[in-house]
C-alpha cells in the first residue's frame, strides 16, 4: 500500500539529481521545474504519466495507491490533477501548498488565500484528503494551519509534509488537527515525540526521499519504541524519491533506519493502509478485500536480503490477477 505518492507531473529533474549527488544541497524550490512542465502538458500526457507509474507499481507488489496533486497550483491545474489521481490511482489527496508557486513568490499568505477561496472550493468534490508542505521555503506553521484547517471545514481528511528537511512545527500541528498522517518526520524532538505517542496519527516514513535527497534518515527505532504507527511509502515524484518500489524501501528500512525485516514489512503493507484510513486493505484477514502478493522467495525476508531483485510473482486485487511474472 501506497501511502505518499505525486505521480500527476510531466518531465523529469534527471539533472538536478545528478548535481546533488555531486554536492547540491536539495531545496523545496527545485519543485518549480515540475510546476512549469505540468502546467504547459495536456491531461492525456498528465494521465498518461500516472498510468505508466501506476503500472510500474504494481509490477513491485503495490495494489493500492494514494496520489498527490501539487504541481499545478493553479484552480484549473490543481483541479484536473485531483481529478486525474482519483481516476487513476486509488485515493487522491490535494496538496496545492506544495510550494508557493513562481507568480507569488514574496506573497505566500496571496497564495493561502487563493488555496483557501478558490482552490479549496474547486478541488474537494474529486479529493479524500487536504496536505500541505510545512517547511522553510515552503509554507510557515500558521500558513499550513490556516490550510489544512480550511481543507478539514469542507470534509476533507488532514495529511501534511511535517519535518522533512528541519525541525518545525508541522508534526505537532498535524496531531493537533486529527491527521491521518505526518509525512516524512526525519527531523523529531521530544515534544513531537509525545504528541504523536499520544495521538492516533501514523508517522509515514519515506527513506526513498533521503536516499535521494542524501539528507538525514528518520529515527524509526525511536518513533516504534515509543509505541506510534509507522508506515512506509515510496513518494515517488520527480524532485526527491523518483522510484515506485515498495521492496527498495523496505530494504532501506532494515538498512538504514534499523526496522525488522517484519516491521518493515508491517509498515508498508498494514501501516500503509492505516495512514489511508483503510482497513480493508494492506491485511489478509476475515472482512478483508484479498488484495495480495505471491513472492519468488522462501520467506518474506529476501524483500530486504535481496535489494533490487524482482521477486514479485503475482499480484491479485480483488480476485483479479494483475500482474502475473
Ligand atoms: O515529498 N516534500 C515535498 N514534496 C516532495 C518533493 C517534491 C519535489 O521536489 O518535486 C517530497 O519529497
Ligand atoms: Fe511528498
Amino acid at each position: 500500500v501506497e501511502s505518499h505518492s505525486h505521480l500527476v507531473f510531466a518531465g523529469d529533474r534527471a539533472g538536478e539529481f545528478a548535481a546533488r549527488m555531486a554536492g547540491l544541497p536539495y531545496a523545496a524550490g527545485g519543485i518549480k521545474t515540475t510546476i512549469a512542465a505540468t502546467r504547459a502538458a495536456s491531461d492525456e500526457e498528465l494521465a498518461a504519466g500516472v498510468d505508466r507509474l501506476v503500472g510500474e507499481y504494481r509490477r513491485q507488489g503495490t495494489t493500492t495507491i494514494e496520489c498527490k496533486s501539487g504541481y499545478g497550483q493553479t484552480v484549473l491545474d490543481e483541479a484536473r490533477s485531483v481529478r486525474i489521481a482519483r481516476c487513476h490511482a486509488d485515493d487522491s489527496t490535494l496538496l496545492a501548498a506544495h510550494v508557493p508557486p513562481p507568480e507569488y513568490a514574496g506573497r505566500a499568505d496571496d497564495y493561502v488565500r487563493l488555496v483557501i477561496d478558490e482552490i479549496i472550493p474547486a478541488c474537494v468534490a474529486e479529493a479524500s484528503c487536504i496536505d500541505a508542505f510545512c517547511e522553510v521555503g515552503a509554507f510557515d506553521g500558521e500558513q499550513t494551519r490556516a490550510v489544512l484547517e480550511a481543507g478539514r471545514r469542507a470534509g476533507l481528511g488532514v495529511r501534511v509534509h511535517a519535518n522533512q528537511l528541519t525541525a518545525g512545527p508541522g508534526i505537532r500541528l498535524g496531531v493537533e488537527l486529527g491527521a491521518a498522517s505526518v509525512d516524512h518526520c526525519c527531523h523529531l524532538t521530544d515534544a513531537d515525540l509525545d504528541a504523536l505517542a499520544a495521538s492516533a496519527t501514523v508517522a509515514t516514513l519515506l527513506p526513498a526521499a533521503d536516499f535521494s535527497t542524501r539528507n538525514a534518515y528518520p529515527d524509526a527505532r525511536r518513533l516504534l519504541d515509543a509505541g506510534v504507527t509507522v508506515a512506509l511509502g515510496a513518494d515517488c515524484n520527480p524532485g526527491t524519491s523518483y522510484t515506485t518500489s515498495l521492496p527498495f524501501v523496505i530494504a532501506l528500512a532494515v538498512r538504514e533506519l534499523r526496522m525488522t525485516p517484519a516491521e518493515a514489512v508491517w509498515s508498508a503493507t498494514a501501516g500503509g493502509a492505516r495512514a489511508l484510513r483503510r482497513p480493508d486493505v494492506g491485511v489478509l484477514s476475515a472482512g478483508a478485500r484479498g488484495y495480495l502478493v505471491v513472492l519468488d522467495a522462501p520467506s518474506y525476508i529476501h524483500l530486504a536480503y535481496r535489494p533490487g531483485v524482482p521477486l514479485v510473482r503475482t499480484v491479485v486485487k480483488g480476485g483479479q490477477v494483475l500482474s502475473a511474472a
